[in-house]
């Protein structure tokens, strides 16, 4: 039985350290060398047992045999919320390392990545990151447990407190943790292990955990498998050239293969033409006619494919109707959309699906999931899905808005990011303005809240029906409703409203138009008065006053005003 690196993917929030510990463990320095110390995409290092033995000389003294060949690798970039990678049932990872900063404990994209470790059952570890910043702190030994346990007191209990408060919100997520040394089950409870990318405490027990866990648990799901099987990164264009960056996770894989790559239509058949591989703890690439999962490769085809990123493929071995009916299967038992809901767009298959998942926890029902752009037709679906008016929206992740589609999407409301939880938070905020916008609408269709100012040298015509200039001050004017001057004087309703001789269904705040009253004479009635409100009665201001939450603070004024001049009648009305 042939034995292949586990992959481990280093995830977690933003900042937290998650390339400056690869760093520590390569012996590199990627994190200073960043744009804006920021990990933009996914990139993989190819770790050799011997580098492993090398890094952590705690293996040779307990006398640990290592039987592993090594790690691969997986940094992920924590601005653009977890990128969900993942193969057939469950997650590319065989083990995971979540960094946390100490300091800082969970943050709204740490728990992003315990929902989708919990979801795929992936196996992790804690790297309880930057202990070196805890107030007091010195390192006191090569080895960690010695380390904490001779830090000076203040230093020891600054270090418990964070631990502790970091110990129970894990603890609500639903998983019990533990410092590595104190576990005897590692089945039972997540390991944490305090360190420092910065001074380097921590790391070798990190690596040591890693192997440990690896050989003790994931052996049966390390024997390298008889068929090549791998998932797509990313595609790159390079002039005239296409390379797909993938991961080969199982068996072997040679130039001149056929390989097979899942599509939401008819899967992909194609020859590889070239093959180039990782390097061992290296960032370049060498051509190779062969090789072995697991594996990071640039693949060149002989056919040009529309490859959507984050698809799985595997190699062809005369059985395309058998790796359609698996791809199939997946794609549509993890894409699983409902009759009604938003549509979402995301860049690649692991994106979407953890998009699909954390909108699922919020209840928030998804019509369309796919990948790629925001294109015409996923505008016309979202604008279909009118009738309940919070679906009328699309979310993207990572992905552009197509030109025609800016054009004419109208009503439907797009909104774009690149971090996950942002994206909902700034859904469900939407949504909500949505809500209250439509109660408004309900709310002031039995009632309107209007406050006008007449304008004195626009009187068009004395009576029947005096037409002259107002200005709204506040609220919604709109034909029928009835006015009141300031002193509670029943006036006339509005026949017509009018600007620049058309007539309109409504006027806003700050628009001056002419109005028509019937069966009243300017100057008797109107010559000495300066405002005009809609008239109330006290159950519509009631509803309204319950309501309040919808109006506006100058609608609320107004209802005010007109509450304290109908009290000089009825000293009980509205209270
Ligand atoms: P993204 O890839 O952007 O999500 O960030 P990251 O998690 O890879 O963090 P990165 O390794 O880039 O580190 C972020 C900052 O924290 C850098 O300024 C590092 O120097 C600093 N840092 C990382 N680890 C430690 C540590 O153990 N101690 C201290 N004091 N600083 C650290
Ligand atoms: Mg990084």
């Amino acid at each position: 039985m042939t034995i292949r690196q586990p992959i481990v993917t280093v995830c977690g929030h933003v900042d937290h350290g998650k390339t400056s510990i690869l760093d520590r463990i390569r012996g590199s320095s990627v994190a200073a060398a960043e744009a804006g110390g920021i990990t933009q995409k996914i990139s993989f290092t190819l770790f050799p047992a011997k580098n492993i033995k090398k890094g952590c000389s705690l293996l040779d003294k307990r006398g640990y045999k290592l039987d592993i060949p090594g790690f691969l690798f997986i940094d992920t970039p924590g601005h653009a919320a977890f990128t969900n990678l993942r193969k057939r049932g469950g997650s590319l990872a065989d083990l995971a390392i979540l960094v946390i900063d100490i300091n800082e404990g969970i943050k709204p994209q740490t728990s992003e990545v315990l929902s989708i470790l919990k979801l795929n059952k992936t196996p992790f570890i804690i790297a309880l990151n930057k202990v070196d910043n805890i107030s007091g702190w010195r390192k006191q030994s090569e080895d960690l447990k010695e380390s904490i346990e001779k830090q000076a007191i203040h230093a020891k209990q600054n270090f418990e407190e964070k631990l502790y408060t970091f110990q129970a919100s894990l603890n609500s997520y639903g998983f019990n943790s533990d410092l590595f040394f104190n576990l005897t089950d590692f089945t039972k409870k997540i390991a944490i292990i305090p360190c420092s990318a910065r001074t380097g405490e921590g790391i070798p027990e990190l690596l040591m955990m890693l192997c440990g866990l690896s050989q003790r648990f994931l052996k049966d799901k390390l024997s390298l498998g008889e068929k090549a099987k791998g998932v797509i990164l990313e595609i790159k264009k390079e002039k005239t050239c296409e390379y797909l960056e993938c991961i080969l996770y199982d068996g072997k894989l040679k130039q001149g293969d056929e390989i097979v790559i899942a599509s939401f239509s008819n899967p992909l058949k194609a020859k590889i033409r070239s093959m180039e591989e990782i390097q061992p703890v290296s960032f370049s690439f060498k051509p190779v006619k062969e090789a072995v999962a697991a594996t990071g490769l640039r693949i060149q085809l002989c056919e040009k494919a529309e490859i959507l990123p984050g698809m799985p493929f595997q190699i062809f071995k005369n059985n395309l109707s058998e790796i359609e009916r698996e791809f199939k299967k997946e794609l549509t038992e993890n894409i699983k959309t409902d009759e009604k809901g938003i549509v979402i767009k995301a860049e690649s298959l692991g994106s979407l699906e953890a998009l699909l998942l954390l909108l699922k926890q919020d209840n928030i029902s998804v019509l369309k999931a796919e990948i790629g752009k925001i294109t015409k037709q996923d505008i016309s679906q979202a604008k279909a899905n009118a009738e309940i008016p919070g679906n009328s929206v699309i979310l993207g992740f990572n992905v552009s808005v197509d030109e025609e589609a800016a054009e004419m999407k109208n009503d439907v409301k797009i909104i774009e990011g690149d971090v996950v939880y942002k994206l909902i938070e700034d859904l469900k905020k939407w949504q909500e303005e949505k809500r209250k916008e439509i109660e408004k609408e309900k709310l002031l269709s039995l009632a309107s809240i209007c406050k006008l100012e007449i304008l004195p040298n626009f009187v068009f015509h004395n009576s029947n029906p005096a037409i002259f200039g107002v200005r709204v001050l506040g609220g919604k004017l709109k034909p029928d409703i009835y006015l009141i001057d300031e002193n509670n004087e029943k006036i006339s309703h509005v026949k017509n409203i009018q600007h620049e001789k058309t007539s309109l269904k409504e006027a806003v705040p700050e628009m001056e138009v002419a109005i028509s009253l019937p069966g009243i004479a300017f100057d008797r009635q109107l010559k000495n008065s300066r405002f005009l409100y809609a008239d109330l009665s006290e159950a519509q201001f009631r509803k309204l006053k319950e309501n309040k939450d919808v109006l506006s603070s100058g609608e609320l004024k107004i209802l005010q005003e007109i509450a304290s001049m109908k009290r000089k009648e009825k000293a009980t009305w509205g209270v």
